[in-house]
């Protein structure tokens, strides 16, 4: 090996943990709150949330996918590219994963991490594929429509609760990789900068399970005006 290579080693092999772990609380995280937050939008119908959630138009002729062109390169490098990163990363992690000296709390949140972890793999490929891969497929917009995801959700038990998993999920690993990212940059070193932050962890958490779980209500309710789904 050369003098040069084993001198940029180290550095690579030091910028793939904090890569994963930043680009996991921004963009990543940053995004999946305003997605939560856009999703709201359920609430005031079928053209709010189409033009908010997934940027389409509903006219008398269909439906148009207003989005500027660099929509989908954005959402790609904002959303796609960290994600992938992070998962790559969180996989590392999960391998290396061992019991460890942690109190009852810490030790229960260590494994939830995990747990969530593993149900956001499943939660976001079936998601990615019903929302975006699918209607990519059969649509114009590229998107699901509100009537679709909205009887789902009314009519079709297994999409509800699903949903309902996957955002506690997905909030969950969120706020409490707040934490963690935070100990493990040195944010928290103190005991009371980690009660501070543990705080804020939990606020976090409630504050995105409820954006999170009132838009799958705004979604439900929604739901009472279209007809079950016929697949
Ligand atoms: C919306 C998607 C996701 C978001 C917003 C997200 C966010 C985060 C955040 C902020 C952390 C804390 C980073 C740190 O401790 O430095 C974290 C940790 C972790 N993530 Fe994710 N994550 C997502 C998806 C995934 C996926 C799909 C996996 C792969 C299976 C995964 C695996 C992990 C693991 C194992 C940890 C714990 C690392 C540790 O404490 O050692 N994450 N995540």
């Amino acid at each position: 090996m050369s003098a040069a290579v084993a001198q940029t080693s180290p550095t690579r092999a030091a910028l793939f943990p904090r890569l994963g772990s930043l680009l996991a609380i921004a963009p990543l995280g940053v995004w999946v709150a305003w997605h939560l937050w856009e999703n709201l939008y359920a609430w005031r119908g079928d053209a709010a949330w189409s033009a908010r959630a997934v940027d389409t138009m509903v006219t008398a002729e269909g439906r148009v996918y207003t989005g500027n062109p660099f929509g989908a390169t954005l959402v790609s490098v904002v959303v796609f590219a960290p994600l992938l990163i992070h998962t790559a990363w969180g996989l590392r992690r999960l391998a290396a994963s061992k019991p460890n000296g942690y109190r009852f709390f810490g030790n229960a949140k260590y494994v939830l991490q995990r747990l969530s972890a593993l149900g956001l793999l499943a939660f976001l490929a079936a998601h990615v594929y019903l929302a975006r891969i699918s209607p990519a497929l059969r649509s114009p917009t590229g998107h699901e429509s509100f009537e679709d995801l909205a009887s789902h959700m009314r009519h079709h038990p297994p999409t509800l609760v699903v949903y309902l998993l996957g955002v506690l999920g997905t909030t969950f690993h969120l706020a409490n990789g707040v934490y963690t990212a935070a100990f493990i940059h040195g944010l928290a070193a103190s005991p009371r900068a980690q009660r501070r932050m543990q705080a804020l962890s939990v606020a976090l958490f409630l504050l995105l399970l409820g954006v999170g779980w009132g838009a799958v209500a705004g979604l439900f309710e929604a739901g009472s005006q279209f007809l079950p789904p016929t697949d």
